[in-house]
């Protein structure tokens, strides 16, 4: 009897230190939100990308405007102090990032339970990986004179990386396509919800869409860092992963996928530091995720004809230049594509993405897909980003999903349309 009340005494205490010693990473973490006047921007930016490089204590969600930064609980006095000092406005937006993301983690489990995987994905939960690639294996199944499904390579722990076509079924070969992929970041939950959707629509409601799928195929690749989005799936102090999973160096792990592309890679806005959230890896095309987009891309240079990346979080839809702060000769078809997607998803829902070049929105990151593309021979390329929501802003809430992707489906279809206006099978 003494030996099972140790027993349990023991194994409460062990429990409840091992749940605790997990929540503690990002215990009492804020996050802030950021105001500087016109006249301090440049002066704000500078002391984000400084701030940046201190990554025991700062990480810049974006240097947008307004910009957000989470800061480690002992630098908090200090960075307040010289927030006021730079006359810097501020306020608070998450007051301990450890405990959301705990709740958000423990909401994910229920809702886990509550919509267990039957073969279909709607838009109540976040879905694993696995659960994404096994809904677009079925559907090639029950679809298979319309689906297609290729393994296009390997992640660095080893998994398959699937990407589905998405056609009439005319069997129509070298017709214009649209390459879409998402995941790129590991902690953007939104992005691979918001493919999936787009994958449903475009398979289940093909009718809907004959006019976007009569002289043009879809590629679709729903999450390209597959390693790194496993790991923020599997507790709360792994979710702000962004980077890949090859470890970078003796201490760190990972690179930037999207400042790892063969294209003025390591320049401006990529890091050399192994360690950093922005590194751009150990040589152009180190990681194998951003070769098999490198190799989608290749692939489909004559017939791609828009590629879109799906990231978070904006609201924006960027286009090149992202490495420079020059924009291409044909910034007004980018522009015009990029202003029907605006429209389309201002009248559905008021929302309001922030459309441009990359450089100029958002700032300098070289090396990344979109200009890959866009350089490679995709006339349109976007990068878009899915607003930012919940109290870590990563984190949309599961019952944010739906309103989400589908915005951003309606923004899609509508840049869909005017490209396939403007680039008519040659
Ligand atoms: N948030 C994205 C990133 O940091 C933006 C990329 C925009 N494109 C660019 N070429 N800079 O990766
Ligand atoms: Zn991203």
């Amino acid at each position: 009897m003494r030996g099972i009340i140790q027993g349990v005494l023991w194994c409460t205490i062990w429990c409840y230190c091992m749940a605790s010693s997990q929540a503690n990473l990002y215990k009492g973490y804020k996050v802030y939100e950021l105001a500087a006047s016109k006249a301090r921007s440049a002066n704000l930016d500078f002391m984000l990308s400084q701030l940046a490089n201190n990554r025991t204590y700062y990480d810049v969600y974006t240097s947008g405007s307004p910009a957000h930064i989470m800061v480690h609980p002992d630098a908090q006095p200090q960075f307040v102090d010289l927030m006021n000092e730079q006359a810097v406005n501020y306020k608070i937006i998450n007051n301990d990032v450890g405990h959301t993301l705990r709740n958000h983690y423990e909401k994910n489990q229920k809702l886990r339970n509550l919509y267990p995987f039957e073969g279909r994905l709607g838009t109540e939960r976040y879905y694993t990986h696995d659960e994404i690639t096994q809904y677009i294996e079925n559907l090639a199944q029950l679809y298979p004179d319309r689906v297609f499904i290729r393994t296009v390579g390997r992640t660095y722990e080893g998994r398959w990386l699937k990407t589905i076509k998405i056609t009439n079924g005319d069997r129509r070969a070298n017709k214009n396509v649209i390459l879409v992929d998402g995941g790129f970041h590991a902690r953007e939950w939104i992005s691979p919800a918001a493919a999936v959707y787009a994958i449903g629509e475009l398979v289940e409601n093909y009718e809907t869409y004959a006019d976007l799928l009569l002289d043009y195929d879809w590629v679709i690749l729903p999450v390209v860092n597959a390693d790194g989005y496993v790991y923020t799936h599997l507790n709360e102090d792994t979710r702000m992963w962004r980077k890949t999973r090859q470890p970078s160096s003796e201490s760190c792990i990972g690179t930037d996928p999207n400042r790892n592309f063969d294209f003025h890679w390591n320049e401006e806005g990529a890091s050399e530091d192994p360690c950093a959230e922005t590194y751009a890896g150990p040589k152009a095309f180190s990681e194998p995720e951003a070769v098999v987009v490198r190799d989608l891309i290749k692939s489909y240079a004559k017939v791609g004809k828009m590629y879109l990346t799906l990231h978070s979080y904006g609201p924006y839809i960027l286009y090149p230049w992202g490495w420079t702060l020059d924009v291409p000769d044909t910034v007004e078809d980018l522009h015009e594509v990029a202003q029907a997607g605006y429209e389309a998803m201002f009248n559905a829902t008021g929302v309001e993405y922030e459309i441009g070049p990359s450089t100029e929105v958002l700032y300098v990151a070289a090396g990344a897909s979109d200009d890959y593309a866009f350089n490679a021979g995709f006339p349109i390329s976007f990068t878009m980003e899915l607003p930012p929501g919940g109290q870590h802003l990563f984190d949309p809430p599961a019952s944010d999903i739906d309103g989400l992707v589908k915005e951003a489906w309606i923004g899609i279809l509508a840049m869909a349309r005017k490209v396939v206006e403007k680039y008519p099978l040659a």
